[in-house]
């Protein structure tokens, strides 16, 4: 099986490291916008394997053989062989739809492509390809190789032989699906982020420190991290979109996202990728 993933972000890199462990799978294709953005997916994928090998959860064979699956592409025509094509590109409507439209030419007939979107609509991503039933949401969590859980999100045209055939794909790299009908934020994140939007609040408040939110949170609720923590890893860029996409497509404005929250965006602090953010890193 050959896979192509696209984008070179947190996501990307995360997946790419749980998919070339795979023994089922026999290239990974990684199509970012630079050479060097490609390579360092690889650099990064490189150092989180060395971790497995030194926690005997995988051989010095097997490293090895994971390690040359993966290639580096800025062509999306390597696309074309690939029997699933996973995009983890920035979190933006028009960003993603123009990726699709060039996919359409290039994709062939069987293969299923997949959208790690957090919150957006595989619908409408579909309706720029030939066979919108070979289109799904593949939602996997950060840190990839961490988390176990996959939503596969089931688009108005998504055929079930393909949410089976990514039921068993995701069983394959171990992890654990839960499939969901399309719908902003799908299960988790529908959840997940208006808590985080709410911490915000509660921190621009002035109600307790950042440090205290989050202790509150992890001691209180048993959260294993706190939830301004959480936005930094997530990125606050992230958590905006997501807001903004279950704002605008539900009109409800319990959803409507912190302005500390949008003008942290505006700063650049989105977290850990840019080294500030609730937390400095
Ligand atoms: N961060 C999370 O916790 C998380 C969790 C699950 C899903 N996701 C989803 O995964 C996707 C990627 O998120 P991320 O956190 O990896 O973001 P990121 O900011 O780390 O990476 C985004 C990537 O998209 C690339 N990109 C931007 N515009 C592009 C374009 N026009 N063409 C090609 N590539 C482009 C960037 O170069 C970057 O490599 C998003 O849809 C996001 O919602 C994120």
């Amino acid at each position: 099986m050959e896979i192509s993933i696209i984008g070179s972000g947190t996501m990307a890199t995360g997946i790419t490291q749980v998919i070339c462990n795979s023994n089922e799978i026999t290239k990974v294709n990684i199509v970012a916008r630079t050479e060097a953005k490609a390579v360092n997916v690889i650099e990064v994928c490189k150092k989180g394997i060395k971790r497995l090998v030194r926690k005997s959860k995988l051989t010095e064979a097997q490293a090895i053989e994971a390690v040359e699956k993966l290639e580096a592409c800025t062509d999306l025509e390597v696309v074309r062989n690939s029997d699933l094509i996973i995009e983890a590109v920035a979190e933006d409507f028009i960003v993603k739809m123009e990726l699709f439209s060039k996919l359409s030419s290039l994709v062939h007939e069987n293969a299923i492509v997949a959208t790690n979107t957090s919150s957006l609509s595989v619908t409408a991503f579909a309706s720029v390809l030939l066979n919108p039933k070979n289109v799904v949401g593949l939602h996997f969590f950060n840190p990839a190789p961490v988390m176990e859980l996959v939503e596969i999100v089931v688009g108005h045209e998504t055929s079930s032989s393909v949410v089976d055939k990514l039921e068993s794909f995701t069983y394959m790299l171990g992890k654990s699906p839960v499939v969901v009908q399309e719908a902003p934020g799908f299960v988790v994140n529908r959840m997940l982020i208006p808590m985080i939007n709410e911490a915000v609040s509660i921190f621009s408040e002035g109600i307790a420190s950042a440090e205290d939110i989050d202790k509150a949170m992890k001691l209180g609720a048993h959260h294993p991290m706190g939830p301004l923590a959480l936005a930094d890893l997530i990125g606050n860029d992230v958590n905006l979109s997501i807001m903004e996409t279950l704002y605008s497509e539900t009109g409800d404005p319990k959803y409507r996202a912190h302005p500390l929250l949008r003008k942290m965006v505006r700063a650049n602090h989105l977290g850990r990728k840019t080294k500030k953010g609730f937390f400095e890193y």
